[in-house]
């Protein structure tokens, strides 16, 4: 049995979730046997996004299972994200009934504002590359994505929303205006980085954390690297309770986030993998001095900068966490 929290209105999410983003190095169809052996794992939550470009073959996996009655659709929680290029008026819905179709679903779970800018790159691009039609944040803008989010809940297409790479300041502007409130914020959350204040305001919304990079995305592309960078595996309080309790230093940082009361959402393509991550949250828990000395640990490393999304004459990537 899969451990879940509830979400406002009483439907319950998995406390652990898969990962699908292949970055340069998994092939849709190496995703798609990653999922499917995900599921046999006993995954029920499965975090997609249109931009990963995979959802096609993630969608014969869930249609496989699905029909094979190995899992009913209500036993799965399938969210999916709206790309910054498809912020314009119209374009969220279009971009759900594209995931839909892709994932051969009739509703989403959950479905996300991937990035609260309207800003994007060409895949692959150069870290130093910008976009000229790149902006700052901006409410307005992105008030119009989410109210075209809510008419999707309210048709019934997705049963949950949820805000992704935002920061306390823009929840501020945005929460109030919002009919429709986020059940669900996507953050970068892993030992190195653990941006607390953000976390707890979250928790005191009613809203859940779903933390991502949980292992600190040891294989993230080369661009996204920088010599500052901290290793989560390679951290010593990390490495000293995985050897206490005898296991790899990534089981410790998906304990750690799921009884913070975060949904990790860790990816794998290795069935090893795959299934000692799902052990990981359901037994051995940490103790409160583990725990203590596992939030001393944090070191505000943040992996995922976003530099590409920078508007011509920002000045660093900071600009994008304001
Ligand atoms: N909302 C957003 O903007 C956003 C941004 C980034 C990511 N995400 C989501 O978060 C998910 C997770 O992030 P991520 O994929 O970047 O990073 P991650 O889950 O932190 O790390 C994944 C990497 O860790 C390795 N790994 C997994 N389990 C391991 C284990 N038990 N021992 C050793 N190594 C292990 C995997 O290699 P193997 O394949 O060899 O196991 C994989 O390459 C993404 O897939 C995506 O769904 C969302």
């Amino acid at each position: 049995m899969m451990n879940t929290f509830e979400l406002p209105g009483g439907d319950r999410i998995p406390t652990i979730g898969f990962g699908t983003f292949g970055s340069d190095h998994c092939a849709p169809e190496q995703m798609a046997q990653a999922v499917e052996t995900a599921l046999t794992a006993g995954y029920r939550l499965i975090d997609c996004a249109q931009v990963y470009g995979n959802e096609h073959t993630i969608g014969e996996v869930l249609e496989r299972a699905i029909g094979s009655e190995q899992i009913s659709r209500e036993e799965l929680f399938v969210a999916s994200k709206v790309w910054n290029d498809q912020h314009a008026p119209g374009k969220p819905t279009l971009a759900l009934k594209g995931s839909l179709s892709d994932l051969r679903l009739d509703y989403l779970d959950a479905y996300y504002v991937h990035w609260p800018f309207p800003n994007y790159h060409a895949p692959g691009c150069d870290g130093d590359s910008r976009n000229p039609d790149s902006k700052p944040f901006s409410a307005e803008e992105f008030m119009g994505v989410w109210r075209e989010l809510e008419q999707l809940y309210d048709e019934g297409l997705v049963r949950h929303l949820g805000m992704s790479n935002m920061t306390i300041s823009k929840l501020e502007t945005v929460l109030p205006q919002c009919r429709v409130q986020p059940a669900l914020i996507e953050m970068e959350l892993h030992p190195s980085f653990q941006q607390p204040e953000l976390f707890q305001y979250c928790l005191d919304h009613g809203i859940r954390p779903v933390g991502f990079c949980p292992l600190g995305s040891p294989n993230r592309p080369e661009r996204d690297k920088t010599e500052e960078d901290v290793v989560d595996f390679d951290l010593p309080e990390v490495r000293a309770i995985a050897e206490a309790h005898g296991v790899h230093p990534a089981s410790i940082c998906l304990k750690w986030a799921a009884q913070k009361g975060a949904i990790p959402i860790p990816f794998s393509t290795t069935e090893r993998n795959i299934t000692s991550n799902l052990l990981a949250v359901n037994e051995d828990p940490l103790t409160e001095t583990e725990m203590a000395s596992l939030a001393a640990a944090d070191r505000d490393c943040r992996l995922i900068k976003g530099q590409v999304f920078l508007w011509p004459d920002a000045h660093s990537w900071q600009d994008l966490w304001i």
